[in-house]
Parts: C-alpha cells; sequence; structure tokens
C-alpha cells in the first residue's frame, strides 16, 4: 500500500488494486450502497434483513421515532431465534467447520470447537438453565472469564429466550452487585476462577459476595475452570459440568420477536450509576452480521481474531454474534498482550495463521514500546485486515500497526462505535475506503452522522462541532434497562429529534469523519469507558473524605488515565499512605481498570458561586496546561486556582 498526501497535506493510503478488484464491496459499491440506505431505508433493510433466518418472515421493516417518548422498532412483526441464526443454520454445510478457536492463557492450552460441538454444547447449556427454571425473559448475569463456556452462555440464553447480561470479569463484587440488582437478575453463571497473566481472579468467590448484598439472586451456575477450591452454597449453587451430565444435547430454540430483549449490558455515563444498554433480537443480529461481513471483508474459511473481552460490547459483537452469524472461525483469547511475553499477540497469530485482527489502540501502543523486534519475530504473513476500536487511535500508533504489524499491505478499518450502537457506524471498508492514520473515515450503510455547533446548530461541510446520527439504523439500543426515561434524557434530550453519542468529531473537506473524544464526563481509559462520576462516588464513600472531583488526562499507553483530586474531612493531613489506600479503595470499589493514576489533595476544590465544580478548571490543570485556564472570574473563591497549579506541578 502506497502513500500519498491530499491537498490537505493528511497522508492518504489508497485501497490497494488487488483488494478493490477482490473485496466484496469496493468504492462504487459502496457509493452505491450507501446511497441506496439512506433514499431508500426501508427498501434496503427489507433486502438486508435476509441476511438472517426467519421464522415468520417480517413484513414491517422500520418503524422508529426519535421525538417524544423515542420508540425504536425494526422488523417488528418478524420472528427469529439468535442461536439459531449463529449456529444451527450453518450445520448442514459447515457441521465440521471451526467456529470458535480458545487459546488459554497459559500458551501451551488451545482447542477448536467446531460449529456441530458449538451446537451439542449450546443446547446442553440451554437445557442445565432450563433445569435451573431460567425461562423467557428472565436476566441471566454472566460473570465469566474468556473460556468457551461464556460463548456457549450467552448463546444457550439467547436459545431459550433469556436475555443475558454480562458483567465483565475485572469487575469488583460491588459493581457486579449492582448490575445484578438493577436488572433484578435471579441467576448467575460464573467460573471457579479466571486466570490473566498466569494469575488467578476468585470469580465465584467475588460473585459470593456480590450475592450478600442481592436477595433476589435464586440460582448460581458455576463452570470448573482452573479446579480451585470455591465458597459453596447447597441448594443456590451448581456445577456446570455435573449438570450437563443429566441433560440432552439437543435444545429447541424458543422463537423470538425481533424486538424481544436479547441482552443487557451496562455501561458507564455522565451519572455515578451504570446504564443497561438494551439491544434486541433482530435489529441487533442484523447489524452485527452485516458490519462483521463488509467492514472485515470476511472471506469463507478466514481465522478472524477479535482481541476484545466479552464483558465489552466489542466482545459480544465481534468475538460472538457477528462472526457466528457469518459462520466465521472466531478465536478467543483468554490472556493478555504481554504475558508471558511482550510478543504473545504475534505469536497467536503465527500459531493459528489468522487473516484478520481487531484490537484496542492502547493495546497497540503499549506493544509499540517494545519496538519492532518482538513483532519481527514472528511470520505475519497470514494477516490480511488489521481493525482498531475503543478510543481515537493516534497517528503514530496507526503508522506503527499498518508498517510493523502489517507490513505495509493490510489495510486498517479504524471502527468508531459504541455500546449502545450494537456494532460499527463510521468505519473504513478495505475494498472502499482510502484510509487517513486517525480518521474513521466514512459512515457504513444507513448511518447519517451530522456535526451540530452549541447551539444544535447542523454544520454543513467541514467543520468541528458534536457527533450526532440522525435516524436510526437497525443495531440501535432500543432503550435502558427499567429506565425508558434515562434513555430519552441521554441521547435524545441534548439536539431533539436526533442520537447524541457523546462524542466530539471532526469533518474535513473529503467528508471523512475524525472522533475527537467524549465531550461529557465520560473518561476513556485503555479503551474501557468509565463514569468520572462512578469514580468521584467511590471516592467520597471512603469516611475520611469530604469531596471529590475526577478528570481524565491524556496518558501515553491508556489513552487517558485517572485524576483525583480529593478534599479530606476538615483537620486531616494528606499522606502517601492516604494516596495508597484511597488507590486501593476505588480498585477494590469498582475493579482494577478504575484505578486512580494521581490523587491530587487539595484543601478546596475551584466551584462557582452557586456551588457548581468548575471541571473545565480541573481537567486543564490535570493536563499540565496552565496557560489557558479560561475565565475564573465567576469563581467563588479565584485563589483556589493558584493553589491547585501548585499542587500539580510539584507531582
Ligand atoms: O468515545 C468513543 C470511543 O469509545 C466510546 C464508546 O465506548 P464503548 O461504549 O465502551 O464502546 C467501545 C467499543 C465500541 C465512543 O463514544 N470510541 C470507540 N471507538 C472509537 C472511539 N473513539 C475514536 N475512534 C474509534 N474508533
Amino acid at each position: 500500500m502506497t502513500q500519498e498526501k491530499t491537498e490537505q497535506d493528511q497522508t492518504r493510503f489508497p485501497v490497494p488494486q488487488t483488494l478493490a478488484q477482490s473485496a466484496r464491496c469496493n468504492a462504487d459499491d459502496y457509493q452505491r450502497l450507501y446511497r441506496a440506505s439512506i433514499d431508500d431505508p426501508d427498501g434496503f433493510w427489507r433486502e438486508q434483513g435476509q441476511r438472517l433466518q426467519w421464522e415468520t418472515p417480517y413484513t414491517q421493516v422500520k418503524n422508529t421515532c426519535f421525538d417524544g417518548d423515542v420508540s425504536i422498532k425494526w422488523f417488528e412483526d418478524g420472528t427469529l431465534n439468535a442461536s439459531v441464526n449463529c449456529i444451527d443454520r450453518h450445520l448442514p454445510e459447515k457441521a465440521n467447520d471451526i467456529a470458535l478457536i480458545w487459546e488459554g492463557d497459559n500458551p501451551a492450552y488451545h482447542h477448536a470447537i467446531t460449529y456441530g460441538q458449538l451446537h451439542d454444547h449450546v443446547c446442553r447449556f440451554a437445557n442445565v438453565l432450563k433445569n435451573m427454571g431460567v425461562k423467557k425473559g428472565d436476566r441471566v448475569t454472566i460473570y465469566m472469564p474468556m473460556i468457551p463456556e461464556t460463548a456457549y452462555a450467552m448463546l444457550a440464553c439467547a436459545r431459550i429466550g433469556a436475555v443475558h447480561s454480562v458483567v465483565f470479569a475485572g469487575f469488583s463484587a460491588e459493581a457486579l452487585a449492582n448490575r445484578i440488582k438493577d436488572c433484578d437478575s435471579q441467576w448467575a453463571i460464573t467460573a471457579d476462577e479466571g486466570v490473566r497473566a498466569g494469575k488467578s481472579i476468585p470469580l465465584k468467590n467475588n460473585l459470593d459476595e456480590a450475592a450478600r448484598s442481592c436477595p433476589g439472586l435464586k440460582a448460581v451456575l458455576a463452570v470448573r475452570h482452573t479446579g480451585a477450591t470455591v465458597s459453596w452454597v447447597d441448594g443456590r449453587d451448581y456445577w456446570y459440568h455435573e449438570a450437563a451430565l443429566k441433560v440432552d444435547s439437543r435444545c429447541e430454540p424458543v422463537v423470538m420477536n425481533a424486538e424481544d430483549p436479547l441482552f443487557i449490558l451496562y455501561t458507564s455515563g455522565s451519572t455515578g450509576k451504570p446504564k443497561g444498554v438494551l439491544h434486541t433480537t433482530g435489529g441487533y443480529l442484523l447489524w452485527a452480521s452485516i458490519t462483521h461481513d463488509y467492514v472485515f471483508d470476511y472471506q469463507p474459511g478466514e481465522i478472524y481474531w477479535c482481541a476484545a473481552d466479552v464483558g465489552w460490547v466489542t466482545g459480544h459483537s465481534y468475538i460472538i454474534y457477528g462472526p457466528l452469524a457469518n459462520g466465521a472461525t472466531s478465536l478467543m483469547f483468554e490472556g493478555v498482550p504481554t504475558w508471558p511475553d511482550v510478543d504473545r499477540f504475534w505469536q497467536i497469530i503465527n500459531k493459528h495463521k489468522v487473516n484478520i485482527f481487531y484490537t484496542a489502540p492502547t493495546a497497540l501502543r503499549a506493544l509499540m514500546r517494545e519496538g519492532d523486534a518482538p513483532v519481527e519475530r514472528h511470520d505475519l504473513s497470514s494477516l490480511r485486515i488489521l481493525g482498531s476500536v475503543g478510543e481515537p487511535i493516534n497517528p503514530e500508533a496507526w503508522l506503527w500497526y499498518h508498517r510493523v504489524v502489517g507490513k505495509g499491505r493490510c489495510p486498517i478499518v479504524d471502527t468508531w462505535w459504541q455500546t449502545e450502537t450494537g456494532g460499527m457506524m463510521i468505519t473504513p471498508l478495505p475494498g472502499a475506503t482510502d484510509l487517513k492514520p486517525g480518521s474513521a473515515t466514512r459512515p457504513f450503510f444507513g448511518v447519517k452522522p451530522a456535526l451540530v455547533d452549541a447551539e444544535g446548530q447542523i454544520i454543513e461541510g467541514a467543520g468541528a462541532g458534536n457527533l450526532v446520527i440522525t435516524d436510526s439504523w437497525p443495531g440501535q439500543a432500543r432503550t435502558l434497562y427499567g429506565d425508558h426515561e434515562r434513555f430519552i434524557q441521554t441521547y435524545f434530550s441534548a439536539y431533539p429529534g436526533t442520537y447524541f453519542t457523546g462524542d466530539g468529531c471532526k469533518r474535513d473537506a473529503d467528508g471523512y469523519y475524525w472522533i475527537t473524544g467524549r465531550v461529557d464526563d465520560v473518561i476513556n481509559v485503555s479503551g474501557h469507558r468509565m463514569g468520572t462520576a462512578e469514580v468521584e462516588s467511590a471516592l467520597v464513600a471512603h469516611h475520611l473524605v469530604a469531596e471529590a472531583a475526577v478528570v481524565g488526562f491524556p496518558h501515553d499507553v491508556k489513552g487517558q488515565g485517572i485524576y483525583c483530586y480529593v478534599t479530606l474531612n476538615a483537620g486531616l493531613e494528606p499522606t502517601e499512605d492516604l494516596a495508597r489506600e484511597l488507590r486501593q479503595w476505588v480498585r477494590k470499589d469498582i475493579g482494577p481498570i478504575a484505578t486512580p493514576d494521581h490523587i491530587h489533595f487539595t484543601p478546596s476544590l475551584p466551584k462557582t458561586r452557586s456551588g457548581k465544580i468548575m471541571r473545565r478548571i480541573l481537567r486543564k490543570i490535570a493536563e499540565n496546561d496552565f496557560s489557558n485556564l479560561g475565565d475564573t472570574s465567576t469563581l467563588a473563591d479565584p485563589s483556589v486556582v493558584d493553589s491547585l497549579i501548585e499542587g500539580r506541578q510539584i507531582r
């Protein structure tokens, strides 16, 4: 792939000739299909909906409204089952093809699961859940490591119409309990332990701790993974391997309406309480499937690896639902990029001859620091397409990924999307889109992005503003579980009639989109989305803390780090020990991903006369940028700023 300079002096990587010819979608196809999807969404999606296998064909396609009560329905009179679409319909031709390749944390462990085997495992799992009493519509919390049983558990829920709520295994017992309670989940699935970088994570014990504050939890199903001894509550807890022996390997799928819920996934917003984003069956599955197919240009027989965790939406859509709906081979990795050594990713790509690789900029930045040698030790010639997701990718990391990992041959698809969007929204297509490092490029079919200014006016042509989407797409979240009002408030009230993404964005003269990051109180730490309010409420729950304000700051590897301003109760002196204790406290309350990078003790916070904390100033100070603090005259006590700057400089 050669490099050209455009008129705007941006580096541009044209589509390689071979791909323009061989890919399923070239530039002309993209133009034609995109136009069709916008001019006639009903007709376009009526046709595309045929990618799925329906039990009852739909006659209705799009029935959506972003005003008033906000109602989003797609294919509303169609019925289908997601597990049938991900498994059964492939069986006539692909029973012996590999559905999942599992690579353990320990490099000696790996195995492959065919579509035929996946069918048996999922049916067994579904029958076990049924025997425990799980029924259609029940919420099932899944707190699991990256093992095949996690995929079986999700698909088993889908098979019997239960709604899964996967909670990332790095979350604490407390965070888990909140999520179990929020969706009133009576059932939970976990493993004895998880393993990452050779270290055990006591999942069952964490779940037991969470269960103490969840009286509604009726039963727990535990998968034996490491064989560790775990605490046990007789009558409530069941071992999966024992229960599985007593059930059949066939299970009739439950026929679901397209708009029946498929899963809930909690994500962070600008308040302390995580939001239960709800996705439904038909539209979500179609979106995961079509985006996986076009964006990765997936070709039959290829080995595809998304290195995310199933605890996040990327894992849901691009380890499980998208690839399996497409009959692909999806690799699932239990471990971390740097263990046993910093070349683990590259070793896996070579070992399994991975063709398509999808990861996050934070991982790339960490690996880039190790130099080129760990990559060059391995034969990566199987790679064809590279992907990036979760946060803006800085051009330096993009160019390294392209040159060193992709040897200049492989297009990089920088995919912008969110938990709420269900799947990719702004993204290159490998055979259609010239690339510019750092730009997510252009919208996928059916996506109508727009930029708005502070007054809510739409910005035409090149410019910068807040990113909104002006019409619905099938993969869109339908509501927040149990709180439709909050759904409307969060996404549809800032700019009425449009979906507000929470992201800032630029559009260049070529119509390319450049995501600049969140414009709300959400930060992105190592690709993990976190509400600063969540960290604040953890801090103020400590008995010595009077007040706290948390902001993000630029971090070389993590993208953003967590910077906490803390005011102690009167009379207390800050100490290093206390800073350490607070870091541990937050870690225990939320999970290791929320561990603060900086604790900045301050006698007071910058507040307006009405008592509102001026976060803008706190952000600037955390960024070490003291020159642009803006107007501080509205502060109740402007001298606070000087003492904060002093505090920052000694760090
Ligand atoms: O700020 C954007 C950033 O991640 C946010 C969504 O986070 P989450 O719901 O956890 O989903 C992550 C996986 C899709 C967005 O609001 N983000 C995601 N992808 C990109 C990105 N920012 C820039 N470029 C991307 N490719």
